[in-house]
């Protein structure tokens, strides 16, 4: 696997490594520091008096869900978290006219004993293209406060051209979206909504977890298996991510492998140009129809509340 920090490989280059299982961060960047701020200060106005990442201690899990449950549509839909994400990606080289992006998400992590499912789900190993994601999807993945290897995420590069036995085939974007994503905030102390998932036990190690301070940036690829470790440093992680994906590497099915994603659906509606914010044209879309969109009707996932795409 190989791994790039502070990398000046332009865009193109870059895309081509990840899409090959590398990993990029970029260990400080100014429109970074300034999204993460904004993000502390949305985050500690709804939790008021209390440290966002002790809060648990004094909070009832029933609150915190409330709290979360306003924050994070809050976070998604402010106009500023586009532009945010807009200068993030024209200052990591990205031609804004080709490449489009889904919403931001505001991810919270907590104690494992406190609140691991529904709004605040620990997903279990998976690869997003096992969720619908086009396999040329990138990851943009950026902590909130300072986060350690006890309450960040991991990778497991082993299993990047290694298939892993799974049910993504019973999964499709729509019908997510339709019956799974509105109820996430419901689901506090199980979550019994159908996920794709390994069906074998994962040997989890070796696994990596990259911690890096407030400010970087991690991109991998949609194809990439990881997961949320596991909570056991008592402070709940608070992080950002969002997808991008570019323009000609769709028209040209530029990408990483597919070794083992049999959903059907595609993510491709939620994208929008890092120019002007348009959606991506129907035609480009078309070539990743599968005839399962039959039922769809476009209220893509930025109109709803709900632990997002994993
Ligand atoms: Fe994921």
């Amino acid at each position: 696997m190989n791994l790039f920090f502070d990398s000046a490989a332009d865009d193109a280059t870059r895309r081509r490594e990840l899409y090959q299982g590398a990993v990029f961060v970029r260990s400080s960047s100014p429109s970074v520091s300034t999204f993460c701020e904004f993000a502390r200060d949305l985050t500690e106005t709804a939790f008021r008096s209390h440290d966002p990442r002790t809060a648990h201690q004094n909070m009832p899990v029933e609150r915190s869900v409330e709290l979360l449950a306003k924050l994070k549509p809050e976070f998604i839909h402010h106009p500023k978290s586009k532009e945010f994400v807009q200068r993030i990606l024209a200052e990591s080289g990205c031609d804004l006219e080709k490449t489009y992006f889904d919403v931001p998400r505001l991810r919270t992590a907590f104690p494992s004993d406190y609140l691991s499912s529904g709004i605040a789900y620990a997903f279990h190993p998976h690869r997003d293209t096992w969720y619908s994601a086009p396999f040329s999807q990138i990851n943009w993945w950026l902590p909130v406060y300072e986060f350690s290897p006890n309450n960040g995420m991991a990778l497991h590069p082993q299993f990047w051209d290694s298939a892993v036995p799974n049910n993504s085939s019973t999964y499709n974007y729509y019908e997510w979206n339709r019956t799974s994503r509105l109820n996430a905030a419901n689901h506090v102390k199980a979550d019994t909504r159908v996920q794709p998932r390994p069906q074998i036990s994962l040997e989890p190690d070796p696994q990596l977890r990259l911690v890096f301070n407030v400010g970087a940036v991690m991109l991998f690829s949609a194809a990439q298996l990881h997961s949320t470790v596991p909570n056991t440093c008592g402070e709940t992680r608070y992080s950002i991510d969002f997808r991008t994906v570019n323009l000609d590497d769709l028209l040209n099915r530029q990408g990483a492998p597919n070794i083992d994603s049999a959903c059907t659906g595609t993510t491709l509606r939620d994208y929008i140009r890092a120019s002007d914010f348009t959606r991506l044209p129907d035609d480009v879309v078309a070539v990743y129809l599968d005839g399962t969109e039959a039922d769809f009707t476009p209220s893509p996932s930025a109109d709803l509340v709900a632990v997002g795409k994993a």
